[in-house]
């Protein structure tokens, strides 16, 4: 039954499809189709390898490139926008940001074009096409507005369920009052960090981070991003150890920057910025077995191993769940070959598994833990990386080995501080376990209904995978649900498994709406 679904109807004349979000008035040719939506699902298709071709070129033309730029930069010798054009452009979007609710219709037509039209021509047209909320919003693009708990609006009013959460940093929902409240609080008193005087908030979310993370991690350090928080733990493995390589997973994704992209278990991130840390050795997720292989060849010839790298349920590789002695026997297998454990928590850390970390399923004290995305509480970026007493000794020699001007700033801390206080009191992981139970459950019951499509429903708590037969019918279910007003993860070249990652609070009625809208779209395509 392969590729044989029916397509969806689009634009006019849909019949029984119709989708529920139709919004003819701001109609929009995205800028950067190059052979409309077929050309670019062609480039998503599988290619034997499982890679979208683009992808796996090696060098892009750089000498082409090059003198391309030359040329540009002489033919720009006048700029496109005099200086004072810029300043009433920028004197009119902070009356926009002051006052949103004074936008006319007309006015939020033209922010929909601008957007678009901004995107392409100043920052990158490349999104405009893989973008659902343009390359497959029927051609109405959708400009994000606002936000609240798990539901979006755009600009022009539409609302969408969220299922993907930003990929994972939305688990207290979306503009959480008492985070926001702490921020703007926060923001009148001091936002950054003198980098002088000490700042309370750090201090204070570290002594409350150090408190709820398992065992006995206590000092940690504050950055901007996941990947900063691998970059901290990978260099503290290897100050620590005074080793250098890591073993980690195959489909393993820990962000990317040189140092965590070097521990990415898949090519077509990679392949572009070869060469990457040359030690780093692959295995299996979720075979203990191959890791203690590894580490045993590792020690005969003499190759020195750091730390062994996961995450505690594999997430953008599709909710992979290890099975239950994987943790455990990592733990044993790094004792025995004195090797540290990096357990990435980036996006299981704060609920989203169904306890506040993903190491508690199985007990595990891992000696460095990186954390991200939801520990900003969804509303500021934030990530840190945790690890013992001991093992921090190396950085307190002297500290500047490691720093960040940004990392830890007040108004992050201030953040984190309410979010571990949300998380805590309104017990979102326990919220996420009996709401990842329920959805997996709903899911399976249309898996049967769809067994041919739907090839597998996997997760734990609020972290779900859903598998389809290939990327293509996956991308079709992705936008169904788009238009339908459910935001998933998915893109052209990434949505054989689709991702639901909602607020850990959300009401069971949310979920059976979605349910409804899957069951729906499923219906459609088959
Ligand atoms: C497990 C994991 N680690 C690290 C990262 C990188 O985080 P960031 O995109 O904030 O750098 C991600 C991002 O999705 C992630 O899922």
């Amino acid at each position: 039954m392969k590729n044989s679904f029916k397509r969806e109807a689009k634009g006019s004349g849909r019949g029984s499809n119709e989708p529920v979000l139709a919004f003819p008035e701001v109609r929009l040719d995205p800028p950067h189709k190059p052979n409309g939506h077929n050309g670019l699902r062609a480039a998503a298709r599988p290619n034997g390898s499982g890679m979208a071709a683009p992808f796996l070129d090696r060098r892009p033309a750089v000498r082409k490139s090059l003198k391309a730029a030359a040329k540009a930069r002489a033919r720009r010798s006048v700029r496109r926008m005099p200086m004072d054009k810029v300043l009433k452009e920028s004197q009119r979007w902070l009356n926009i940001i002051d006052h949103p609710e004074r936008l006319s219709v007309a006015q939020k037509k033209r922010i929909v074009k601008e957007t678009v039209k901004s995107f392409g021509t100043y920052f990158n047209s490349g999104f405009l096409a893989y973008r659902k909320s343009v390359a497959e919003a029927d051609q109405y693009a959708s400009i994000e507005w606002t936000g609240e708990g798990s539901h979006l609006q755009d600009i022009m009013g539409r609302d969408y369920i969220d299922c993907l959460g930003g990929f994972g940093i939305y688990s207290a929902g979306i503009r959480h009052p008492k985070i926001v409240q702490a921020v703007r609080s926060q923001l009148e008193q001091m936002p950054l960090s003198s980098q002088e005087l000490l700042d309370p908030l750090r201090g204070a979310l570290a002594e409350i981070l150090g408190e709820v993370a398992p065992g006995n991690l206590q000092k940690c350090f504050f950055i901007n991003n996941g990947t900063d928080a691998i970059e901290g733990a990978m260099k503290l493995a290897r100050l620590h150890t005074e080793k250098s390589g890591f073993i980690s997973t195959l489909r393993g994704f820990h962000g990317k920057s040189y140092g965590s992209l070097s521990l990415m278990g898949k090519a077509e991130f990679r392949v572009a910025f070869e060469p990457l840390l040359q030690d780093v050795y692959f295995v299996e997720f979720g075979d203990a077995d191959e890791v203690e292989w590894q580490l045993k060849k590792a020690r005969d010839v003499g190759l020195d191993i750091a730390a062994v790298v996961a995450e505690p349920v594999q997430g953008e590789a599709g909710a992979i769940v290890p099975p239950d002695d994987y943790w455990p026997r990592l733990r044993e297998i790094c004792d025995e070959y004195d090797v540290l454990l990096i357990a990435d928590e980036v996006q299981t850390g704060m609920g989203r598994t169904g306890k506040l970390w993903g190491v508690d399923h199985w007990d595990v004290v891992p000696d460095i833990m990186c954390l991200g995305k939801a520990v900003g509480g969804g509303v500021m970026p934030l990530s840190a990386f945790i690890s013992t007493k001991e093992i921090w000794e190396v950085l307190e020699k002297n500290p500047f080995l490691h720093s960040s001007t940004f990392g830890g700033n007040a108004l992050a801390c201030a953040a984190g501080i309410a979010a571990v206080n949300v998380t805590l009191s309104e017990d979102l992981p326990g919220q996420a376990a009996v709401a990842g139970d329920y959805f997996l459950a709903g899911l399976r019951e249309i898996q049967a209904r769809y067994s041919d499509v739907v090839v597998d429903v996997r997760g734990k708590g609020l972290l779900i995978g859903i598998e389809f037969m290939d990327t293509e019918f996956g991308y079709a279910v992705s936008s169904g649900l788009f238009r339908r007003g459910v935001l998933v993860a998915g893109t052209l070249l990434n949505a054989k498994t689709i991702r639901i990652e909602p607020a850990l609070s959300i009401p069971r009625k949310e979920i059976d709406e979605v349910l409804n809208r899957l069951d729906d779209t499923l219906r459609s395509l088959t």
